[in-house]
């Protein structure tokens, strides 16, 4: 498989919508048609079933780790490293932000971020995981969570990476994800904001 092949390969597998698939699955509405309409984890929660916001959590990070995986392992018969793993984590991440198979109306990217952090390293993954796990503990809010997580994320990069490619794209993947929640933001601000596993959003 050529690189170009590859990073094509790495935007379809992001454009898998699991948040659908698995509302499918468990017979559950569309989550564009309810709560936040995001096609997300936490969106798929509000519907009451929580397996199917494990299975939408599984398979978004599942993308973004296999991205990865596999671009490390192909990366040296292109006589590519890291240039060729950045690539791959913005490919899958943007495949997941603007999916092909969803006329490019996506998600938020944490999960596959997520997925992406923990492919370029496991560490990396957990203290970004463990972050959001803190702000939720304390917060009860799956966005604070996520916006605080991601904003730490490029910190928590150059301490593995020092300045290089690899810590670039994690930096360009939490200001993507921070943009795309400018409506939780904007909730949180107002105090309108739902809290994890709160179906309707305050009064
Ligand atoms: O995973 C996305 C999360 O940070 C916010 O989701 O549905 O509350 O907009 P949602």
């Amino acid at each position: 498989m050529t690189l170009l092949a590859f990073i094509f390969f790495a935007y379809l597998i992001g454009s898998i919508p699991f948040a659908l698939i698995s509302s499918w699955i468990f017979k559950l509405p569309d989550p564009r048609t309810y709560g936040s309409k995001n096609p997300g984890a936490t969106n798929v929660l509000r519907s009451g079933k929580k397996v199917a916001a494990v299975l939408t959590l599984i398979g978004d990070a599942g993308k973004g780790w296999l991205a990865i995986v596999l671009a490390y392992s192909f990366a040296p018969s292109w006589n590519m490293g890291d240039d060729a793993v950045a690539a791959a984590a913005l490919a899958v991440f943007l495949g997941h932000v603007f999916p092909i198979f969803l006329h490019f109306h996506g998600g938020k990217g944490v999960a596959t971020a997520v997925g992406v952090l923990l492919g370029l390293n496991p560490i990396l993954g957990f203290l970004a995981i463990a972050t959001w796990i803190a702000v939720a503990v304390i917060s009860r809010y799956s966005s604070l969570s996520a916006l605080i997580a991601a904003t730490l994320a490029p910190v928590y990069a150059y301490f593995f990476f020092g300045f290089a490619l690899n810590t670039l794209a994690v930096l360009l993947m939490a200001c993507m994800l921070i943009w795309r929640h400018q409506a939780n933001i904007t909730n949180l601000i107002t105090g309108k904001e739902s809290r994890i596993g709160q179906k309707k959003p305050p009064a």
